[in-house]
């Protein structure tokens, strides 16, 4: 099925305007006008894009100037542009390479982070998913005396919205001298007091922890970023990831500076998201299913079988509500969930239509 226009609380299928709880543009600012404007002036003042690295002569005051307010926005000295989200990973391992002789990774960790450990060489050991007495027994039993390991999670998992241990991981990196890779791609922007993701949350400074994530959701925009000191964003410029791509597009380098300054302006946006977050969590609750308290605007739970699921996501279509029966992505239990996302702009009439509706097809 194709989306027949932009992302949003509403959107068209098959010719039919929907409800809309998918997807990760948490705050709707792909489509904010704020965010459209900025990229139309981008477009037209840089072009679509700089088409050579930045090393070379790929390098401009947009990239600059989106790099000094991710890194402001998440409260870190520097921070470092990458082409896609899906890089920050490849980039962020392959720079802690060398601090690192053994990788162990969350099972259930998205396929970018996945491929990373995988791209660094280094030996790589899979630990039970959100376990840490696992991860610890791991390293005891695979990691050589001396050597250090690199724990890798992502901080928010992309399907499920459950929470990695990240204070647990953090005691275990500093008990075996390691550093932490955290993918952030569905915290920057949204968890904690101050919207700076996992570190925010736990308020966990840990020298210890790189993390990186997108621009493509809570932002509104496009491309990886890695927010870090100076001395490790000077290391990742060196990257091959770096160097050897072109940065992101000049439109979507500006859409998402537009975002990170919308949500750094408007407190309101975090403020709609986390109230719509309770609203729907407790009225899915009502309902009988088993969900947990929890900031994270994607609420995920399994109903009887596969087939079920199907048939609900199904009846919900024929209401006029979208919502997503999870399948094929990372780190998915048998048969799948059904995955509901909240935003900040979704209305109250939206979220009661969609109560009463599961409470119907349930
Ligand atoms: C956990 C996680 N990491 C990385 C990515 C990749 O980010 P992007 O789509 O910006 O390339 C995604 C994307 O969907 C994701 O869910």
């Amino acid at each position: 099925m194709n989306i027949e226009s932009k992302i949003g609380p509403r959107i068209t299928l098959e010719g039919r305007s929907v409800d809309y709880f998918g997807g990760t543009s948490y705050y709707s600012l792909h489509t904010h006008p704020a965010v459209l404007q900025a990229s139309i002036e981008a477009t037209m003042r840089w072009g679509i894009g700089i088409a050579t690295s930045r090393r070379g002569l790929g390098n401009n005051d947009l990239l600059d100037k989106l790099e000094e307010a991710a890194a402001a926005f998440l409260d870190e000295e520097s921070s470092v542009l990458l082409p896609t989200g899906y890089m920050s990973p490849l980039a962020g391992t392959l720079c802690l390479r060398d601090e690192i002789e053994t990788i162990f990774i969350d099972e259930n960790s998205h396929s970018s982070d996945m491929i990373a450990a995988k791209a660094t060489g280094a030996r790589v050991v899979l630990f039970k998913h959100l376990n840490p007495e696992d991860l610890e027994s791991k390293i005891r039993k695979c990691l050589h005396k001396k050597a250090r390991p690199l724990i890798m999670s992502d901080g928010v998992f992309p399907s499920t919205g459950e929470i990695a241990p990240l204070p647990d991981y953090v005691q275990i990196a500093e008990q075996y001298n390691g550093q932490i890779w955290l993918d952030e791609a569905h915290s920057f922007g949204i968890t904690g007091p101050n919207g700076r993701g996992s570190k925010d949350t736990f308020d966990c400074q840990s020298e210890r922890i790189l993390s990186g994530g997108t621009l493509g959701k809570a932002f509104g925009g496009f491309g990886g970023i890695i927010p870090c000191s100076k001395r490790r964003a000077n290391k990742l410029r060196q990257n091959p990831v770096y160097t050897g791509a072109s940065p992101l597009p000049m439109p979507a380098a500006a859409a998402a500076l537009a975002g990170i300054n919308l949500l750094q302006s408007d407190p309101s946006f975090r403020k709609r998201l986390h109230q719509n977050t309770i609203t729907l969590r407790q009225a899915l609750k009502k309902l009988g299913l088993e969900i947990p308290d929890s900031e994270i605007p994607i609420i995920a739970f399994q109903h009887e079988n596969e087939t079920r699921m199907a048939d609900i996501q199904r009846a919900l279509f024929a209401k006029g509500i979208w919502i997503q029966h999870s399948l094929n992505y990372s780190g998915l239990p048998h048969g799948g969930l059904l995955r509901i996302v909240s935003s900040s702009e979704h209305s109250a009439e939206q979220i009661a239509r969609l109560s009463e509706a599961l409470a119907e097809v349930l």
